[in-house]
């Protein structure tokens, strides 16, 4: 069963909701992916998604409510097959930890042509509706990467 965790800065605006999405496309295609999502900083440990993304993705009919907040951590690279970060600082905050070589193999970044999915907590609704966007394309396109791996 591939496991994947989603990483981005806080884990309450866009990798809660890449785990939804994800799950949601795993669920309907039935390719029993387990997902989880964790955040590089720990500002919002324990907390729910921002309700910004709770509400785009409750009109897609995806449930985030029940997730809490947590940091990345080191045991994750050995927990996941996958780790899927947002951004550029994503990605050189979740290499740090890599304990090998291997480990820094399962890292990737989560949109498909190398861009950012920008952070949107300092925006406004439309960024949080683009990001939902984005996330779901690029969600689509690692149902088939990860089906031939
Ligand atoms: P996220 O967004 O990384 O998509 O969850 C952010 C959430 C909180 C903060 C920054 C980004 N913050 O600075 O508290």
């Amino acid at each position: 069963m591939p496991k994947i965790v989603c990483v981005c800065l806080g884990n309450i605006c866009r990798s809660p909701m890449a785990e939804g999405i994800l799950r949601m496309i795993s669920h309907k295609h039935q390719l029993g992916w387990l997902v989880d999502s964790a955040g590089t900083a720990g500002y919002h440990i324990g907390e729910a998604p921002d309700t910004r993304s709770i509400s785009v993705a409750q009109r897609h009919q995806i449930d985030i409510t029940k997730h809490k907040a947590r940091k990345f951590r080191i045991e994750d690279y050995n927990e996941f097959d996958l780790i899927l970060v947002m951004d550029q600082e994503n990605l050189l905050d979740v290499l740090k930890l890599a304990p090998d070589q291997r480990s820094t193999q399962k890292v990737k970044l989560y949109r498909h042509d190398g861009k950012d999915v920008q952070d949107p907590y300092y925006g406004v609704e439309g960024d949080f509706l683009h990001m939902f966007d984005v996330l779901m394309k690029n969600g689509l396109e690692w149902k088939d990467v990860v089906k031939h791996q």
